[in-house]
């Protein structure tokens, strides 16, 4: 599967959820996961997300994140159209930390 990680938070660009051909994008208010069981490994998400926030999971150390995916994808509402990104988008974008700042 592929998940989303910390730098999407604050960002939400959401040109992800447009491109998933099973529409496995959920959205909190300051995040998106992806649902692991329904992701079909297809990676076209990956690149469209201007915050890189999209990797597969078999890169090392996304265990943490991974869990985070399941845990939300079950409880979020699914998102398949674009909206705008969040107002101060570009100022998140890179920050490191912001773990801490994921809005349930
Ligand atoms: Fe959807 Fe493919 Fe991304 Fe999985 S890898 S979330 S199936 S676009
Ligand atoms: Fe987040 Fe990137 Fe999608 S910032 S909403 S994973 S396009």
């Amino acid at each position: 599967t592929y998940v989303v990680t910390e730098n999407c938070i604050k960002c939400k660009y959401t040109d992800c959820v447009e491109v998933c051909p099973v529409d496995c994008f959920y959205e909190g208010e300051n995040f998106l996961v992806i649902h692991p069981d329904e992701c079909i490994d297809c990676g076209v998400c990956e690149p469209e997300c201007p915050a890189e926030a999209i990797k597969p999971d078999t890169e090392p150390g996304l265990e943490k994140w991974l869990a985070i995916n399941a845990d939300f994808a079950v409880k979020w509402p699914n998102i398949t159209q674009k909206r705008d990104a969040l107002a101060d988008a570009k100022e998140w974008d890179g920050k490191p930390g912001k773990e801490s700042l994921l809005s349930p």
